[in-house]
């Protein structure tokens, strides 16, 4: 703690998949302190993931009062809390008692396939793209709250009464810390509300139609806010605090990495992966499997926009290889037994265990391992299950350089699996451009907080925070172009041998 230059500073509130935190950030954007929590992941079946919203809401409570605690600050010390959260993760909750009426359904949840090729029938799975900038896919919000509507009894009628708040994470935190149902604030910022499939992004507001669509009473809706404003204060504990900021955590961590122009990129590797390119004030249709998303808006200003390639598992495959098939003792394992061998020994490993995310979009897919012989061995297979990584993101940076015309010069990571420095150069051999990590690697939260500082005045603009960003390391290619063609074809026919399986 005696690295940071002193008081004043920013909290920011990490509300994730599996854990919330909190980071105590200086004005120079370095860490004074953290506080960490995991949640349960429900599971109630194959496909299902639930998480208790009352649990998450009272361990955010503890982290936010542990790294306060950690740093030795109070409230006076701290200027302004920023939020950042899972995307997609949908909630409803009762007004009147602040009750969740359901365990909230979790992004990777994909209960609602069928509801979503329902919805696509006779029109195709893009029918709400040129609105939303998303595919009919089970990742969204829409759908879930659709699902909850019809199958939570008697929920519906007391939705269209008014009874009912719908909230991604970040809604719901800052709901509870505002008051609650003493007052707290409904309020979403555009990034998230640009997960919901329900939000036009032409406009920036609620689509009515595609409400009616979806059978979603607008009643249950929060209010569309900026990235970066006083939402409210907190109370409680926290009373008088401003909560300021708002960014679904992928956006946070291109906010956080100062991807500020056009053309900048960010690639954040944890249980999944999610490469987020600035594409300036305007929308960019996307015809080759993106996202179409906001990247951030800071108050009154012009929202930024984003392409987004979103991977649902790279991370998770090497806790797979771990706890399901036991062929490594720890994640970082994976390394040292993939540099055991030169090469993937003709394997090739597509982990589509939820289907394939960008840019295919197709939830009947399932894994494979292809191009088995005798001659494979596991070290093959741990090089086999980084380079599924690699060339996934080399498959969403080509849709993203068709989609943009923007050249991507150099790609700024972050999240767990940049420790790993195998991967990270198999990264850059593959896309054939170098890599680069911050210093400060916690870019998510640091993204709130620098959206929260930027709202009360703590930092001036986004020139300042750009002048925060050290690189710590570097990778450069160093595979042949022969190789890389060669490699990226056979990874392309193993893509192919996933497709179909589920009828
Ligand atoms: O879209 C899902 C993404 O926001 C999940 O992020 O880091 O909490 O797994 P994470």
């Amino acid at each position: 703690a005696s690295a940071h230059g002193g008081g004043p500073f920013i909290a920011a509130i990490d509300q994730g998949t599996t854990s919330s935190r909190c980071i105590v950030f200086d004005k120079d954007g370095r860490i004074v302190s953290v506080d960490q929590k995991e949640h349960e992941q429900i599971l109630p079946r194959p496909g299902w993931v639930e998480h208790d919203a009352a649990e998450i809401w009272t361990n955010v409570q503890q982290v936010v009062k542990g790294a306060m605690e950690k740093a030795g600050v109070t409230k006076k010390d701290v200027l302004a809390l920023g939020i950042t959260n899972q995307r997609e993760t949908t909630l409803l909750w009762e007004k009147a008692t602040g009750k969740p009426v359901h365990n909230a359904i979790v992004w990777q949840d994909t209960r609602t396939d069928a509801l979503c090729r329902e919805l696509g029938r006779n029109v195709g799975q893009d029918r709400f793209r040129r609105e939303t900038g998303l595919p009919l896919a089970s990742y969204f919000a829409g759908p879930k709250i659709r699902w909850l509507l019809d199958n939570v009894p008697g929920l519906r009628g007391r939705a269209e009464n008014g009874e009912i708040l719908f909230g991604t994470m970040d809604s719901w935190v800052i709901w509870n810390l505002t008051g609650g149902p003493n007052g707290g604030v409904h309020v979403t910022d555009v990034t998230n509300a640009s997960r919901t499939m329900l939000m036009n992004l032409h406009t920036m507001s609620w689509d009515e139609k595609i409400c009616n669509s979806l059978g979603v009473p607008m009643a249950l809706l929060p209010e569309i806010r900026s990235s970066a404003e006083v939402y409210g204060e907190a109370t409680g504990d926290l009373a008088g605090l401003p909560v300021a900021s708002a960014l679904g955590d992928q956006q946070a961590a291109l906010f956080g990495q100062t991807c500020y122009s056009t053309g900048e990129a960010k690639s954040t590797y944890g249980t999944g992966t999610f490469l987020l390119m600035n594409t300036g004030n305007e929308p960019v249709n996307s015809y080759n499997g993106l996202l179409t998303t906001v990247g951030y808006q800071i108050g009154d200003q012009q929202p930024v926009f984003a392409l987004e390639g979103s991977i649902a598992v790279t991370g998770s495959l090497v806790q797979w290889m771990r706890d399901q098939m036991g062929l490594i003792n720890s994640a970082a394992e994976i390394e040292t037994l993939a540099s055991s061998v030169e090469d993937n020994g003709g394997a090739y490993f597509v982990p589509a265990f939820s289907g394939l995310f960008a840019p295919y979009w197709r939830s009947d897919a399932r894994g494979v391992i292809a191009g088995l012989t005798r001659y494979v061995t596991k070290a093959h297979l741990a090089r086999a299950v980084l380079e599924a990584t690699a060339w996934q993101t080399r498959e969403i940076v080509d849709a993203m350089q068709k989609d943009s015309d923007v050249e991507l010069t150099a790609l700024k990571v972050d999240g767990g699996m940049t420790a790993n420095n195998l991967l990270m150069q198999t990264i850059s051999d593959v896309m054939d451009a170098p890599v680069v990590r911050p210093m400060v690697a916690e870019t998510t939260c640091l993204g709130a907080a620098y959206a929260a500082g930027l709202a009360v005045g703590f930092w001036s603009d986004t020139d300042e925070l750009r002048a925060n960003w050290k690189r710590a390391a570097e990778w450069t290619p160093r595979m042949n172009a022969e190789t890389r063609e060669r490699e990226y074809r056979n990874w392309l026919k193993a893509v192919q041998r996933t497709m179909g399986w589920i009828e």
